[in-house]
């Protein structure tokens, strides 16, 4: 007996295009699921240091992909999910900038890809799904109804991380942040593997200039139209 598959709305584009808080704020307006697929890469990343596997290591790194023993605990609306990684609250530890450019170097490696593809497949749930990553809509759900890729210049994205920073109270230099965005776009984009490309179906949104309000109804409205 064939299944209906449950509704998914992909968002992919670049770090600091608005994608993580435009993609929270869809899916409890829309009351839907929501896989964060950049935290399992940075889970990859952060247990793979733990265990002592070399983040060049291909085959360890595949273990550690298919063996991650994490859950996401829902929060209070507006906030990020709790993440645990082996029993261990590792929500603010995987938000820091190493462990995102450690992720960005061990999502270039197609097998660890394809160790994280079923996990994130099985998050497609009753009664939907909003999917935020780079490749949600060109390879993990390429069958999605609703696929929108979100960007902004990489001045805007530094200035956002900028602030975000700051207001945790952490110093940052804003060229070296704008250096390690374009470095990581570079890297995010000429990987063979699933390079970040906005799906031939995909609806293009700009995010530069517009607030997370104007994005969210554009992103709403895509979603009514399907
Ligand atoms: O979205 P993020 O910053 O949490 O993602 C961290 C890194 O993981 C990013 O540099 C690229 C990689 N990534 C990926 O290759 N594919 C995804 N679907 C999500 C993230």
């Amino acid at each position: 007996m064939s299944q209906v598959q449950a509704p998914v709305v992909t968002v992919d584009g670049p770090g600091g295009s608005g994608k993580g808080t435009v993609t929270q704020m869809l899916a409890r307006e829309l009351g839907w699921h929501l896989l964060d697929s950049g935290a399992l890469y940075r889970l990859t990343a952060l247990a793979a240091i733990r265990q002592g596997v070399a983040l060049d290591d291909e085959s360890a790194l595949v273990d550690v992909a298919a063996t991650l023993d994490v859950s996401f605990e829902p929060t209070p609306p507006g906030e990020p999910a709790k993440v645990i990684l082996a029993g261990e609250d590792v929500t603010s530890e995987i938000r820091t900038e190493i462990c995102g450019d450690n992720a960005s170097r061990v999502a270039v490696m197609q097998p660890v890809r394809d160790a994280l593809l079923q996990r994130q497949r099985d998050f497609r749930q009753a009664p939907g799904l909003v999917a935020d990553g780079r490749d949600m809509g060109t390879v993990v759900f390429p069958d999605a109804p609703v696929k929108i890729f979100l960007t902004a210049s990489a001045e805007e994205r530094a200035r956002r991380r900028y602030n975000q920073l700051k207001e945790a109270g952490v110093d940052v230099n804003m060229s070296a942040l704008l250096e390690e965005i374009r470095v990581r776009d570079e890297r995010d984009m000429n990987r063979s593997a699933a390079p970040l490309k906005p799906a031939d179906d995909a609806q293009v949104i700009d995010s530069t200039g517009l607030s997370i309000k104007e994005v969210l109804d554009r992103c709403m409205a895509a979603v009514s139209q399907a």
